[in-house]
């Protein structure tokens, strides 16, 4: 019988996985963000929240065309996550939970990142942000004399700065119709939680044996310091998290295992590959919960930054629950005869930045006939409406209700969206836009001939099918886009 408490220390220092540095810089898909930002608010993918009061800072709404974008890109995660996989299953836990959930994953004493004040804007700022002191290590962040030591001003006015302060970057409100401090609850910074705590619940019910994973998509809240580049920091956002639990005789094999596979799922979703490597964490910047954190991290206009987390969280959190809430939490391992906490792999990806990068790695721009044509190549399974369905004349009634006959048909199956209010370049060009990736155009033709046009927004080219086929046509392209 293997001891697996013996094990625990080599598990954990396993050789750290190739990271893969691009030798060059691949250069953002977009140069300037405010291209991305313009068209989410032209369009109708993203808006400032709350925006006819002044908005508020580093929250952003969904439009119509947003939550289409969204939802694809969560779905997408679950297909992958959950359903494409035996050993994984779903969960979907409260936002609030007992705020002794929080003392003892660490977050109410260890969640904090060091802050520096202007003394004349009050403007308060990350450390880490401030220009010159992007590489500190975390001791010397928080070194009372490194203001002074590195010159360090205030970005906006130029004004001292105050020495570095912890900051909590938890959310707190009030359970109950009375404010006090026994009421006190934190909304979660992270939905892992949710998931640890119900461990037990979720084994049992679905009797899943090791190694096996939990997987859950959320809302998460930070009192960021600095949020900003639009949705990338936020403070409410969507997390989309995958714990996997394993013996720890296993947890550095399996780490190792997830980070081609979560790499492969932007890929297969169209993130250029030059654009996404790995960046290892250094053993002083790792969350206070991590044995080893490895980012998949993307090219964006503002430089190379996390996208997903992958981290190896070992015993830390079952075993801090455990001991907290009196709960056993072992498992018992019947191959071995073993009980042992599981240690944890976690893939931790953003319900926000995944969206953001499809958006933003999907963008095109070229010449055509003289004029610039703006595309989205996004993914059909990501692209917000599947098929635009366009009269060519809209003034001949036939032809308008062939077209929604075609569109209420396709409806059934996909976003279709139906739209004469422009001329059919105009129309082609506004899709395009916004990443539809195929275009029905009903002419006069197709009253007598009953085919119709299919453009393809990629290549632009237009080939003739029957009416009956349109929606064995647009099926048949996206299997074939799924199997590329
Ligand atoms: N449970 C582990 C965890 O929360 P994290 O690296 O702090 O790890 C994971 O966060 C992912 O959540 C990030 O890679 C990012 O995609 C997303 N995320 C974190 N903070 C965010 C914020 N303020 N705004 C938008 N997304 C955020």
């Amino acid at each position: 019988m293997t001891d697996i408490l013996e094990q625990r220390q080599a598990a954990s220092t396993s050789a750290p996985p190739a990271t893969d540095q691009p030798a060059e810089d691949p250069g953002p898909a977009v140069q300037n963000l405010e291209t991305i930002v313009s068209l989410s608010k032209r369009r109708g993918f993203i808006f400032p929240s709350s925006e006819i009061y002044g908005g508020i800072n580093a929250v952003w709404d969904y439009g119509p065309l947003g939550v289409e974008l969204k939802n694809n890109v969560k779905r997408a995660w679950w297909r992958a996550m959950v359903q494409e996989r035996d050993d994984i299953v779903g969960l979907d836990a409260g936002i609030l939970m007992a705020p002794q959930v929080w003392v003892t994953s660490g977050h109410v004493a260890e969640f904090s990142d060091p802050m520096v004040e202007c003394t004349i804007d009050h403007k308060r700022f990350r450390v880490d942000e401030l220009p010159g002191a992007e590489d500190l290590g975390p001791k010397e962040l928080l070194d009372p004399g490194i203001v002074d030591r590195l010159g360090l001003k205030c970005p906006i006015d130029g004004g001292p700065l105050t020495p570095p302060r912890q900051f909590n970057l938890m959310l707190k409100t009030y359970l109950g119709p009375v404010e006090e401090a026994a009421a006190v609850v934190y909304l979660r910074p992270e939905t892992a939680q949710g998931i640890y705590v119900n461990f037990k619940n979720v084994q049992s019910t679905s009797r899943k044996k090791l190694p096996f994973g939990i997987a859950q998509i959320g809302k998460a809240f930070r009192n960021e310091i600095s949020p900003g580049n639009f949705v990338f920091r936020m403070r409410e956002f969507e997390q989309m998290e995958m714990q996997y639990f394993v013996r720890p005789d296993a947890a550095a094999r399996i780490f190792d295992e997830w980070l081609p596979r979560r790499r492969a799922w932007y890929e297969r979703y169209g993130v250029t590959p030059s654009r996404l490597r790995f960046r290892e964490h250094r053993p002083d910047e790792l969350a206070h919960y991590a044995k080893k954190a490895i980012d998949v991290e993307y090219r964006f206009p503002f430089g190379w930054k996390e996208l997903e987390g992958i981290h190896n969280r070992g015993d830390f959190d079952l075993g801090n629950h455990a001991r907290a809430s009196g709960e056993n939490l072992e498992y018992f391992d019947p191959a071995t005869e073993e009980h042992f906490i599981p240690w944890i792999v976690e893939t931790s990806a953003g319900g926000d930045r995944a969206p953001f990068t499809f958006l933003i790695d999907a963008y095109r721009e070229e010449e055509v006939k003289g004029e610039t044509r703006v595309s989205l190549a996004l993914h059909p399974d990501l692209a917000p409406y599947k098929v635009a369905v366009l009269p060519l004349l809209k003034k001949r009634p036939e032809i308008v209700e062939l077209c929604h006959r075609i569109k209420d048909d396709l409806k059934t199956e996909m976003m279709a969206v139906y739209d004469d209010t422009a001329s059919i370049g105009k129309l082609y060009r506004r899709q395009d836009e916004i990443g539809t990736p195929w275009c029905i155009t009903i002419d006069v033709d197709s009253l007598s001939d009953r085919a119709v046009t299919i453009r393809d927004r990629d290549s632009m080219t237009q080939e003739r099918i029957p009416v009956e086929g349109v929606k064995r046509a647009i099926l048949d392209r996206f299997e074939a886009a799924r199997a590329r």
